[in-house]
């Protein structure tokens, strides 16, 4: 699948399900109205979805949420998709959580050939981890990334970036990341869905403060590593260990988007940044074939847009996209 722009889309990520288990601040109102049942796709259609899109040239496959691992029974999909790894028509299947489920999944998900996950934490402080996901507990997820460890995974920790609220633990995550040989990649904070009344300039930190901060302690080295992701990554010459920023807004990477995602819905959406989707849903369950779902999915490609309208200044405060992350997954 190559996009208008010349772009070769191999990366799928897919979000299974619109719930999650937290409410962080800067993804979800506290009250959500999350889909009815019928509208989300079954696993058996999340996996010929998925399928279509490895049988269309799709190299890279991420499941997201909400929270991915709430859903019920997704492990028959991590199996189930497990064979395109086997088959070695997909190079890697991975997912993204937030660790809450991860003491009972971890082992599963490595043996059915997923080898490393992200899993987003934003500060090391429980009082506060509790505030950022208003219920969620930090030992929990300690626990969960503990077992991914053990269970042989790589593990990439995301921390959103949050002016006032985790600036002063830049440290103590890079030094925690280091000492338990996880990579870890700050993220900037994006303008998606309502909130509920937050303002996007009081949680909104450029990464350029933050790697300035982190300069003071350590030698960033840059890299040209990339892991098919928007992350940039530098290295830290005492320790050796991998940082990544991902800065949608203050230094945009969509002249080199791989990626395209689907919701639970089945709405394919070209791009995280625009409005603009197609319904994979209808063709989906209209028909046992593939071709229509096919023909649908190549004439969306057609029409990926150049990149995001992404932008946060005083002029426009509201969401960029009405939907939330945890829509699209990221
Ligand atoms: P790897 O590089 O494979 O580890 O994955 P990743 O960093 O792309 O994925 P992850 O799910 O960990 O997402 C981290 C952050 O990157 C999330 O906040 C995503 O919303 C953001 N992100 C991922 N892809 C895109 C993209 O195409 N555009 C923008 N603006 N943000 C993205
Ligand atoms: N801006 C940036 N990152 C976000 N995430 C969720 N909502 C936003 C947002 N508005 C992050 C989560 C997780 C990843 C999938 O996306 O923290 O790490
Ligand atoms: Fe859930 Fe992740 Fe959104 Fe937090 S950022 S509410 S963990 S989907």
């Amino acid at each position: 699948m190559i996009d208008p722009f010349g772009r070769k889309i191999s990366y799928l990520r897919v979000s299974v399900t619109d719930r999650c288990d937290f409410r962080c601040v800067y993804c979800m109102a506290e009250h959500m109205t999350f889909l009815p049942k019928a509208e989300v796709l079954s696993l058996e259609e999340l996996d010929r979805l998925c399928s279509t899109f490895v049988g269309l040239g799709v190299k890279k496959l991420r499941l997201t949420g909400g929270e991915p691992l709430v859903r019920k029974n997704v492990m028959e999909l991590f199996r189930a998709l497990s064979r395109h790894l086997k088959s070695g028509a997909l190079e890697e299947l991975t997912v993204t959580t937030n660790g809450s489920q991860l003491g009972k999944y971890a082992d599963e998900l490595a043996s059915l050939g997923v080898k490393r996950i992200n899993v987003s934490i934003d500060t090391l402080d429980p009082k506060k981890f509790t505030e950022i996901t208003r219920w969620g507990k930090l030992d929990t997820v300690l626990d969960g990334v503990r077992a991914a460890k053990e269970a042989g995974l790589k593990v990439k920790i995301n921390t959103v970036a949050l002016k006032g609220v985790n600036d002063d633990e830049v440290d103590t995550l890079v030094e925690w990341c280091g000492r338990e040989g996880h990579d870890l990649t700050f993220i900037e904070v994006m303008p998606m869905g309502d909130i509920g009344g937050e303002n996007r300039l009081d949680q909104y930190l450029p990464i350029s403060l933050l790697r300035a901060q982190m300069a003071r302690r350590w030698t960033l080295e840059e890299t040209a590593e990339r892991t098919g992701g928007p992350a940039r990554y530098v290295r830290l010459q005492e320790t050796g260990q991998r940082v990544g920023f991902i800065t949608p807004l203050t230094h945009n990477f969509c002249e080199s988007c791989n990626r395209v995602r689907v919701t639970c819905t089945g709405m394919l959406y070209m791009c995280l940044g625009q409005e603009d989707s197609a319904d994979l849903r209808a063709p989906l369950r209209a028909s046992e074939s593939d071709a229509a779902l096919i023909a649908a999915i190549e004439e969306a490609i057609g029409r990926k847009p150049k990149g995001h309208d992404f932008m946060i200044d005083r002029r426009h405060q509201g969401p960029a996209v009405g939907r939330h992350m945890s829509v699209t997954g990221g």
